[in-house]
């Protein structure tokens, strides 16, 4: 019996769990790539953004490069991966062939912050465009109880402390919560259950509408640019580039997403890499060059407000791309929800074949062919915490466990063997270039440039007495990894996928590493009391 914490998942038995699904195969490649697309443009960019452009200025489009960069690669890890083992899992299911189960149930628990808990934050800035667009929901019905309990407290005038002010109240209980997040939630978990079809359907129109609508924007801007506006390019220092990295990089995730429709998914070892790469290098096109837009129509300081696109046409008096914006985000972030909501069941649902949750949520509905009671689990996941959280807390939360995630999917291409062409043929294979020398020669260097021009890099930005320990440690990872691809020759894209999803991670505060460290203390409570001893592979015996 292995007992080993890093127990393995053979790739044989992952590949005919594919085979064998009951789900419906019905998404090809233009599905999948927009379901990439549904995914990937929403919150991010209609709300989160705008205080990264507070922070950073028009150099937030460095960080949209990075982030690009880090995407990029990573992306083209999760499509090997994708490729080799075309089940719903995503990471998860990579994590367990190629790093065992311990890492498997981490990052398992860690997905459940970019999707359910990136949903919460979701939810709420929906529900804030929802209220631009339809007029008349009382105050205490389209706000958080935390945000207003905080503006009665700060005495700050505004929608809270109305709702505060005004609400029913049971006892001495006040009835306030964002209605129209519980309520999209509430429709999108009833759409994922019912079937995937009518979920690619809805995902399709809603591409094509959001995109049409962000070109118009683009469109509409680029003529209102004044190139001042660009100067300073980098008004707080890179420090201040870096502030805005969970944005930003909240703006990217979703990509992956599409690697949990394997089951769905028509020819998967062929699909499933193609969708993920076509979706990523759209919405970077995209992204950057809205940025550019944004930052040049009106000054970066005016940007730090919670729908800093609708706010860059208001400044600019330009009435009626208002409603079109608040349209465009309203469908943007439903149909990120709408994906993300479809994620997360068929995540736990791998998890629970394995053995690691309960039976229940791999249960397949018998009429619509979805896991069914994952996707309720999902909906109230999100549901309930909508009554008694708010939206900041979530974003930075999702973007560390995401960053999480995507550096161990890289990490795990570097774990497995690597395949001959043959062995490999008609599936997707990251190009491989010996990193053995490249990656020791370019550290040596980059190491001494730091050294020379960069010395402070090891401090906070605000505060030169303090060490930047997350710079530091990323520093010694970074020599490690150098010396890893000398000794083991390797491939250098997932190293460099690796190394920049590493890189963003320095830009968390150390708040978030706390709250992601509680985090995972729950997560393996859990695995330890549970997932551990009905584990699949419990009975088995395992390299
Ligand atoms: N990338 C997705 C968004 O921006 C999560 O909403």
């Amino acid at each position: 019996m292995s007992n080993s914490l890093l127990r393995k998942k053979p790739v044989s038995s992952v590949d005919a769990e594919g085979k064998s699904t009951s789900m419906r195969r019905v998404l090809s490649v233009k599905d999948l790539t927009f379901f990439g697309i549904a995914a990937i443009i929403g919150g991010g960019i209609f709300s989160a953004i705008g205080n990264a452009c507070f922070t950073g200025g028009p150099a937030v489009i460095l960080l949209y490069g990075i982030c690009a960069v880090a995407c990029g690669f990573t992306a083209m890890c999760y499509a090997e991966f994708a490729s080799r083992v075309p089940v719903a899992g995503s990471a998860y299911t990579y994590a367990y062939i190629s790093f065992g189960e311990l890492f498997a149930w981490i990052i398992g628990w860690a997905l459940i912050m970019e999707y359910s808990i990136g949903n919460i934050y979701i939810a709420f800035s929906w529900s804030g465009y929802f209220t631009n667009l339809v007029h008349g929901i009382p105050e205490w019905l389209t706000i958080n109880y935390k945000s207003a309990h905080h503006a009665f407290m700060t005495n700050t005038p505004g929608e809270g402390l109305t709702a505060w002010m005004t609400a029913p109240q049971i006892g001495s209980l006040r009835i306030i919560f964002d209605m129209p997040a519980v309520a999209i939630n509430t429709l999108l978990t009833g759409f994922v259950f019912i079937g995937t079809s009518e979920s690619r359907n809805l995902s399709n129109t809603m591409v094509i509408i959001k995109l049409s609508i962000i070109i118009l924007v683009i469109l509409v801007g680029v003529f209102h640019i004044d190139i001042d506006n660009w100067k300073p390019f980098m008004p707080n220092g890179f420090g201040g580039v870096m502030a805005g990295v969970s944005a930003v990089f909240y703006a990217y995730i979703g990509f992956d997403a599409v690697s949990t429709l394997a089951e769905e998914s028509r020819n998967p070892e062929k699909d499933l890499p193609k969708s993920m790469i076509y979706s990523l290098v759209i919405c970077t096109v995209v992204y950057i060059i809205l940025a550019l837009v944004m930052t040049g129509m009106n000054s970066y300081k005016l940007l730090g407000v919670s729908d800093p696109l609708a706010e860059i046409f208001k400044i600019k008096g330009i009435k009626w791309m208002l409603f079109i914006v608040s349209l465009a985000a309203v469908i943007a972030m439903t149909s990120v929800l709408l994906v993300y909501q479809m994620g997360q069941p068929r995540i736990w649902m791998s998890m629970s074949r394995d053995g690691l949750l309960p039976k229940k949520f791999s249960s397949i509905h018998p009429r619509f062919k979805t896991p069914g009671f994952a996707t309720i689990i999902t909906g109230l996941v999100v549901g309930i915490p909508i009554f008694f959280t708010d939206e900041n807390i979530v974003l930075d939360f999702t973007s560390i466990g995401t960053l999480f995630a995507f550096s161990l999917v890289c990490g795990g291409i570097l774990m497995l063997p690597r395949k001959s062409e043959h062995e490999t043929k008609g599936r997707f294979r990251i190009p491989y270039v010996n990193a053995k020398y490249i990656v020791p020669a370019v550290t040596a260097v980059s190491f001494v440039i730091i050294a020379v021009f960069f010395p402070d890099s090891v401090y906070e930005h605000t505060d030169k007495s303090r060490l930047h320990y997350p710079m530091i440690i990323f520093y010694v990872v970074w020599a490690v990894i150098a010396v890893l691809s000398y000794v083991r020759s390797f491939s250098l894209i997932p190293v460099i996928g690796l190394l920049s999803c590493c890189y963003l991670l320095t830009g968390m505060r150390w708040t978030n590493w706390a709250m992601f460290g509680a985090w995972l203390v729950v997560g393996l409570t859990i695995y330890f009391l549970y997932g551990r001893r009905h584990s699949k592979l419990a009975g088995q015996d395992n390299p």
